[in-house]
Order: structure tokens, then sequence, then C-alpha cells
């Protein structure tokens, strides 16, 4: 495949570091590895992946250790043109990058290597740090940003000149060095040439006793290779995730990204502030999402439908063409047909819902019988009375209407434009219909 920005510059190898613990999550056995963890429906690694997806690198490689085979299999599925290769024990981000450059041996290119767990990161940011390292013909990159208070963060430290001289760990810095407010991002492009040997001497000199990938910089420019320390004008979208409150500040950019997204294509959000919308939802122009709702991965909402406030559609779920979710409605697996309507404080799960039916209060598809799932078809311009239960598998007829807390059974169904109530319903004769004036139905809500 061609393509990408690779065509007309060196080659490009990229690494990307995955193999930490992730040890300041805390981490329960059902904790998944740090680069799994889910931000907004794909994980933070599938995050990296888009970014660097549109740099057409020649060669990936992912590092992997901590429960690498999660890891991996993961990677076999998503990432399949990536090699994987585990670095056990893990013995530091040096030790990560000699064992991944070695899985190319006959590599000869720029080597951008950047970690795992930077799901903010945009393709932009490697552009601007590939562009400035290929324009100074430098050895060695690395991408910076400055931050009033850069915590644990490696410092970089430059020369009375102003030229990088070396990146020194938060807990290997003295405290003059610990006030400096440039960071290093982690994100780096090498020539391979030069990063070979100095992968090759790398010490566990350092508080942690691991090999610092930090330090191939020094040893690049000890032997005269071009250092560039290029400073990112706006580096939050360069921040890793190491706590919870980076996943949760991670959640609210990206959530916040994919809103505008949306709102520029023409979707009306009322509360951007308080919509989640997870990755790869498609919603057209001219739909409106109203306060407080949540939005699943791989929904599609079509042209004026309406979803919320307080709604929730699970991953997958498809709104036709002027469908209406409102209050408390949460749809699961589902598909609502164009102009169909469920208002209030309903449970669909497993259901397709046909055009302009009418689904009142408080209806609940029962989908589940402890076991399996089971599919609720509700036709064409039905009318489904408030608290009904549909007991699933079970099938409402075009036209069909049932009455307020009606419980229908699997066999029994709603008949094609016949009116039932009851528990379990039973089919209203036509006679009493007539009598009635109003089905049951009409006592529900619209
Ligand atoms: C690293 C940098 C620091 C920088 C910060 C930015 C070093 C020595 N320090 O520190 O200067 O400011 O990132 O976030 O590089 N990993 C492996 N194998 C290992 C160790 C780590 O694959 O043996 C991976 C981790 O999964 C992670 C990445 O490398 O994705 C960074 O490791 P981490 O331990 O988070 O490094 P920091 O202490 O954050
Ligand atoms: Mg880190």
């Amino acid at each position: 495949m061609t393509g990408g920005d690779a065509d007309h510059k060196r080659a490009l190898a990229v690494l990307v570091l995955a193999a930490g613990k992730g040890t300041r999550l805390g981490g329960g056995d059902d904790l998944p590895p740090k680069v799994l963890l889910d931000c907004l429906g794909i994980p933070l690694i599938e995050h990296v992946r888009r970014a660097l997806a549109p740099l057409g690198a020649a060669e990936t490689v992912v590092v992997t250790g901590y429960q690498a085979e999660v890891v991996d299999a993961w990677l076999e599925d998503a990432w399949s043109d990536a090699r994987r290769v585990l670095q056990e024990p893990q013995n530091g981000t040096g030790h990560a990058t000699r064992i991944a450059l070695d899985a190319l041996p006959d590599f000869d290119g720029d080597v951008l290597v950047i970690y795992g767990d930077v799901p903010q990161l945009l393709t932009d940011d490697l552009r601007h740090l590939l562009d400035a390292h290929r324009d100074r013909e430098a050895a060695a990159t690395v991408l910076t940003g400055v931050v009033p208070e850069p915590g644990l963060l490696g410092r970089i430290v430059r020369d009375a000149n102003g030229a990088f001289a070396r990146i020194v760990e938060a807990r290997d810095a003295t405290p003059d060095e610990l006030a400096l407010t440039e960071f290093n991002t982690g994100l780096y492009v090498f020539d391979a040439a030069a990063l070979r040997p100095a992968l090759a001497g790398l010490t566990t000199d350092n508080d942690q006793g691991e090999e610092y990938l930090t330090d191939a910089l020094t040893s690049i420019a000890g032997t005269g290779g071009r250092i560039e320390a290029v400073c990112s004008a706006d580096p939050r979208s360069l921040l890793g995730v190491n706590d919870w409150a980076d996943v949760a500040a991670a959640v609210a950019t990206l959530r916040r990204r994919i809103c505008d997204e949306h709102m520029r294509r023409g979707v009306r959000i009322t509360d951007p502030d308080t919509t989640v919308i997870e990755a790869d939802v498609e919603i057209a122009p001219d739909a409106h999402v109203y306060p407080f709702t949540h939005i699943g991965i791989g929904c599609r909402i079509g042209a004026g439908a309406k979803v919320g406030p307080f709604a929730r559609l699970r991953g997958g779920t498809v709104l036709e063409p002027g469908a209406e979710i409102g209050n408390f409605v949460e749809v699961k697996g589902s598909t609502v047909g164009a102009g169909a309507k469920a208002k209030h404080l309903t449970y669909l799960g497993d259901a397709q819902v046909g055009a302009k039916a009418n689904v009142g209060c408080g209806v609940v598809t029962a989908n589940y019988d402890g076991k399996r799932k089971h599919q609720t078809v509700i036709g064409p311009e039905a009318s489904i009375g408030s608290g009904t239960i549909l007991v699933a598998p079970v099938e409402v007829g075009r036209g069909g209407t049932t009455g307020a807390n009606a419980v229908i059974l699997p066999k029994d169904g709603v008949p094609e434009g016949a009116t039932v109530v009851g528990v379990p319903a039973r089919v209203l004769p036509a006679k009493e219909q007539a009598e009635d004036g109003d089905s049951p139905a009409k006592e529900g809500s619209g």
C-alpha cells in the first residue's frame, strides 16, 4: 500500500513501547494492561494506532511485556501489520527500544519511538516532530513541552546556549533540575544508524536501575551527533496516562474533540459538556442530541433524529431518520425505524422497531431469559401502551396495539392490526374495541 507521508521522505519505522505495567493505576486482577484501558469505546493504544496510521510507516513494532498475551491478542486482531516483540523482563524504555530495533536488523532511516499510553496524540504532533527532525538533519530529535509543574516527568536540561544537554528523570533530578518546566513528552525520532550503537551502550546507573531511552540522546550527542529538542506549542495532547486522573483527563479531551467534530458537520449538540459520544459513531447532520446523553461506539443516527436528554444508546444502535429516543431510555442492540418514538423510561434490547411505531412510557423488552438473549420485533405503526412488557422472542404485527401494562408472551405476540390487553395479554374482540372507542393504548404516552 502506498500513501501516507512516507512517500517522498526517508523510510520510517515506528516503535511503540507498551510493555509497562501501569503501576500507578493500582491494579486489581481484573484490570486490563494499561494500554488496553477503554477510552471512549476503544483502548488507549487504538487511539495511538489511529494517530500513527496517516504517516504510512514502512515498519511498526510494538513491544509488549506485562500481560503480553492479552495485548498480543488485541494486536493480532486490531493491528495485524505491526510486528510484536516481547520484552521480558521489563528493564526500562531503553531496553524496550533496543529489542524493538533488533527486530528490524536491516532497517535504515528514521525511527519514531512513542509510548503506547498517549491517547490524545494528534497526527499533526507527529508530523511536527518528523518535519523538524528532517529539516534540521538531526541524529535525534525529542519533542518537549512546557507546563508550570511537570511533576514526575523527565526534565529537559539545556546548556548555556540553550542547546539540548540531557534529560534527567524527576526521581534522579537535583532540586534545581526539578524546578525546570520543560519536560520530555516521550516522543522521539532517531536516525537508525545513530540509535543502534547508543542503545547498545546504555547502563542502568539510575534510581530505578533501568536502561533509560533518554540516555541514548546523551550518548549520541557525545559522539558528535546533532540533537534537537523541539518544543510543542500545546503539549496537552502529548501527556501520557499514568494514573486514573490522567485517564479521566484524556477521556475529557477526546470526548470534547469528538463532539466538536460532529457539531462542525452540522449535528446539533445542546450541551457537549454533558454528552458522551464514543468513537466511530455516525450522526447525520440535522440530528439533535440533548444533554446528559451517552452514545456508544459504532451507533448510527439518521437525519432529524432526536436523542435525550438522559438517554443511553449502547454500542451499535441504529436510529433511522426522524426517530426519537427520549429521557431515561436505554437502547441496546436495536434498530429504531424512521419516525418511531420511545420517549420515556423504556428499555429496548435486541429489538427491531418499525417505522412510525410509538413505544409508550415504561415499556420493557424482556430480552434475557437468564441464559440467552432474544429478539423483539415491533411492526411499523404499532402502538405499545405504557408499562407493556414484551417477553422475547416476540413479535408485534404492523399496526398492532397493546394496552397499558399488558404482558405479551412469546407464543402470543400481537397479530397485525389487533389490540391486546391484560396479563398475559389476550386479543380484545373487535366488538369491545368498537364500544371502547379509545383503545387502552391511547391511555399511554405519546
Ligand atoms: C518516561 C520518560 C520521561 C518522560 C515520560 C513521558 C524514560 C526513562 N522516561 O517516563 O522522561 O517524561 O516517559 O510520559 O523514558 N515501557 C516499556 N518497557 C519498559 C518500561 C516502559 O515498554 O521496560 C513503556 C511503558 O509501557 C510506557 C512507556 O514505555 O508506555 C513509558 O514508560 P513509563 O514507565 O511510563 O515511563 P515514565 O516514568 O512515565
Ligand atoms: Mg509514563
